[in-house]
C-alpha cells in the first residue's frame, strides 16, 4: 500500500476526488495519509479533516528561502512513510533539488494541455483567462510528473474539453474540472499506486 500525501492550496476540489475515489474503492493499492497546505486558510484543509485524513500546515513564508522550505516538506513526507506526492492545486514552485529527490514520484495537475497555456504564472484562473484570451476552441487538463522545469515533466493523461460562446474564467475552469481534472487525476493515482506507470523519458506508458 503506498502512503499518498496531497499538497494544496485553496478550495481543494481535486483533494476532494481523490478522497471521493478512494472512498468509492477506486484508488488501487494506495490511501491518502497526508494533505500539507501551504494556506492555514485553504478550504481544502477541512475537506481532509471531515475525510479524517491527518494534516498539516507549511507556509512558504515561515522560511527564508525555498530550500528550507523543501527541506522541512521533505522530512515531513519521509517521516510519514509517503511514497507518492500529489500536487492538486498547491501553488508554491518546489525547488530543484525537491524535484529530483522525489523524481517520478510526484504528480501534479495542470489545467490546460500541456504544452499550451503553462509555466511560470499560469496557476488557477490565469490559465483559463488566458485561453479566453487566445479564443482557442479546446482546452483542457493534464497529469504529469514534476520535473525541475514548470509543468515540463512526463505527461501521464490529457484531456480535451471544449470551450463555449460566452464562456468566464469561471465556468471554463468548473467545465475543465468537471469534465477532466476530477477524472484524469485520481485514475493517475490509482494507475501509480499499482504500478501500471513506466517513465521513458517524456512518455508514460499505462499497462
Ligand atoms: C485546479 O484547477 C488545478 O488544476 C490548478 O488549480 C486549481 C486548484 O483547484 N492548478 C494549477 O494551476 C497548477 N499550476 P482545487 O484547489 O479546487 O483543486
Amino acid at each position: 500500500m503506498i502512503n499518498i500525501a496531497v499538497l494544496v492550496s485553496g478550495g481543494g476540489t481535486n483533494l476532494q476526488a481523490l478522497i471521493d475515489a478512494q472512498q468509492a474503492g477506486r484508488i488501487e493499492n494506495g490511501r491518502i495519509a497526508l494533505v500539507v497546505s501551504s494556506n492555514p486558510d485553504a478550504f481544502a484543509l477541512e475537506r481532509a479533516a471531515k475525510a479524517d485524513i491527518p494534516t498539516a500546515v507549511l507556509r512558504r513564508k515561515a522560511f527564508d528561502t525555498a530550500d528550507a522550505y523543501a527541506g522541512a516538506l521533505d522530512a515531513l513526507l519521509r517521516e510519514k512513510g509517503i511514497g507518492l506526492v500529489v500536487l492538486a492545486g498547491f501553488m508554491t514552485v518546489l525547488p530543484d533539488s525537491f524535484c529530483r529527490a522525489w523524481e517520478n514520484r510526484i504528480i501534479n495537475v495542470h489545467p490546460s494541455l500541456i504544452p499550451s497555456f503553462c509555466g511560470e504564472g499560469f496557476y488557477g484562473l490565469h490559465v483559463h483567462e488566458a485561453a479566453l484570451a487566445k479564443g482557442v476552441k479546446v482546452t483542457g487538463a493534464t497529469v504529469h510528473f514534476v520535473s525541475e522545469v514548470v509543468d515540463g515533466g512526463a505527461i501521464i493523461a490529457q484531456k480535451a474539453v471544449e470551450v463555449e460562446e460566452g464562456d468566464t474564467p469561471e465556468t471554463l475552469q468548473r467545465r475543465v474540472m468537471e469534465q477532466a481534472e476530477w477524472i484524469l487525476l485520481p485514475q493517475a493515482v490509482s494507475d501509480f499506486c499499482a504500478g501500471r506507470l513506466t517513465v521513458n523519458g517524456a512518455w508514460v506508458s499505462r499497462k
